[in-house]
């Protein structure tokens, strides 16, 4: 941050005439320090200003990065920059400078990163090979003229691990003919055509592109327009390739986040499990797929490039809805736990699970060691601040199972698993701060589940101004932000009589952002 700040005091002490031309050394901004109040602890969030979705995700020796939306000058959305951050571990993050800038072809949205390993658009060699960004260029003055080609791709490369950009001087790569929607390009490299994918949404279906180069793209083919779910607009497509689970065979998932449109209002993001063949991608999946049925994780992709070919997922975690009224001052939303993508069957339906990176243990510590517990009575832990908590445990998909959290001032948000009803409930109506948007509390958020007698974890992960649960290894996930006047202080768990909890464990997580 010192860093900026004597970058910021440089340029405007040379910009101004009337200041004085030395230059100060001013102690470091005390207003973001990863202590204010919501600010979460072992999320990713920016050290201030507005945050939306997760760009350029690419792990390139031993970096893994994280680009992202940003507004440099407000808590609110404006002119897009790609803000950017690294981290060794996933975990524990180091801020960078800014990586894109808006440019006269227009502001930057959003879009993915690749490792030009061949060498194959030039930019760099096979020695040190380029980082190369795809995005989206979108011009505001195009779009407030009431055009409808203002959304273009284009790309920019690095040559020192993403801590410098050019961009390429043809750009854009892929104009607009007449698209009002058109963006958020997802490259890949597909090995079996020796060509780089490209996915891009348009408005109601992704386009699929492929190019030798990443500089010249031809259209491929295009998905979805009498598919899956489209109550809003089609936005960050993803398309990767997973084993299913326990045996050989492949399939491709495509994600698409969609807003409004989501299972529980506003936000989300439904998947696709098909085959790709390099130029068309099919599916004859029937009903609509979430990943996530809670409220706030939107425009999630996953990473290229990874070392141990782990396809590692980040959302963004907020909505539209509300994105922009949610009350913090000194920056705006965070992202969610990175997560582990697999793919499964289920006699003949495929389906995602994604759940939480194993790397998230370095940061826990026993808080309740490993122990039964048996429901007769509801189980109450009470304890000064719950803000930093993991809870786990072991329990029968068949049994009801209420989970809740509440603080001293009456506010409480709870999950629950009801097998009469086969549907599992989050309810936040009551959690806390909601008077910034009506639809922020809205009504108790559901999901159908499948029951069954049989143990599965649910384990839960509550941050300062988030929770994310996961039951069955992250086949059914709800994540939700919460602003709690105060902070929670006491977790009740009920359920039947004769059940139990096993295994059941409380972790306390340390903070990345200060030493604990
Ligand atoms: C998704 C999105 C993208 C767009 C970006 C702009 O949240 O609307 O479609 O590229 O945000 O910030």
């Amino acid at each position: 941050m010192v860093r900026y700040f004597l970058l910021f005091l440089l340029i405007s002490t040379f910009s101004c005439k009337e200041k004085p031309t030395v230059v100060e050394v001013v102690p470091e901004k005390v207003t973001f320090n990863y202590s204010e109040k919501f600010r979460p602890q072992y999320h990713f969030s920016p050290p201030e200003k507005w945050m939306n979705d997760p760009n350029g995700l690419v792990y390139h020796n031993g970096i893994y990065h994280l680009f992202y939306q940003f507004y440099p000058e407000d808590i609110v959305w404006g002119p897009m920059h790609w803000g950017h951050a690294t981290s060794k571990d996933l975990i524990h993050w180091e801020h960078k400078p800014i990586a894109l800038y808006p440019d006269e072809i227009g502001d930057i949205f959003s879009g993915s990163a690749v490792v030009d390993v061949d060498n194959t658009s030039g930019f760099g060699s096979k020695e040190n090979p380029a980082l190369v960004a795809i995005f989206t260029y979108h011009l505001m003055a195009g779009e407030k003229a009431g055009r409808k080609d203002f959304q273009t791709q284009g790309i920019a490369y690095s040559l020192d691990n993403g801590d410098t950009w050019v961009k390429y001087e043809n750009n854009p790569v892929i104009g607009n003919d007449g698209i009002k929607d058109f963006r958020d390009p997802k490259v890949m490299w597909h090995a079996e055509s020796s060509q780089w994918i490209l996915t891009l949404v348009a408005g109601d279906h992704a386009k699929f592109y492929g190019s030798p180069n990443l500089k010249d793209w031809k259209l491929l083919s295009e998905f979805g327009k009498e598919q899956g779910a489209h109550g809003g607009v089609w936005e960050c497509p993803d398309l990767f390739k997973l084993k299913v689970e326990g045996t050989d065979e492949e399939k491709w998932v495509l994600l698409v986040s969609i807003n409004p449109g989501a299972p529980n209002g506003g936000s989300g993001t439904q998947y696709f499990v098909g085959d790709f063949d390099g130029e068309t991608f099919r599916s004859d999946q029937k009903e609509h797929k979430w990943i996530d049925t809670g409220r706030d994780n939107y425009a999630g992709v996953t990473y290229n490039n990874t070392p141990t070919n782990e396809r590692i997922f980040i959302g963004w975690m907020s909505n539209w809805d509300y994105a922009m009224k949610t009350p913090t001052e000194v920056w705006r939303s965070s992202m969610t736990l990175p997560r582990t993508m697999s793919l499964h069957k289920n006699k003949e339906d495929f389906f995602l699970k994604n759940y939480p990176v194993a790397a998230i243990d370095q940061i826990a510590s026993e808080k309740v060691p490993s122990t039964m517990i048996s429901l007769e009575e509801p189980y109450v832990f009470k304890t000064e601040n719950l803000n930093k908590t993991e809870l786990v445990f072991q329990t029968n998909l068949s049994a009801p199972l209420n989970i809740s959290f509440s603080n001293k001032g009456g506010e409480h948000f709870s999950f629950e698993m009801n097998p009469a009803t086969k549907e599992l409930l989050f309810d936040r109506t009551q959690a806390g701060l909601s008077n910034f948007e009506e639809r922020f509390a809205g009504t108790v958020q559901k999901a159908a589940y499948e029951t069954g007698d049989r143990e599965v974890e649910v384990r839960l992960f509550l941050d300062a101004s988030s929770v994310e649960v996961f039951v069955d290894k992250g086949t059914y996930v709800f994540t939700n932000q919460l602003f709690p006047q105060n902070p929670y202080t006491e977790l009740q768990i009920s359920g039947e009589k004769d059940a139990r909890l096993n295994n059941f464990r409380i972790n306390q997580l340390k903070s990345i952002w200060h030493n604990e």
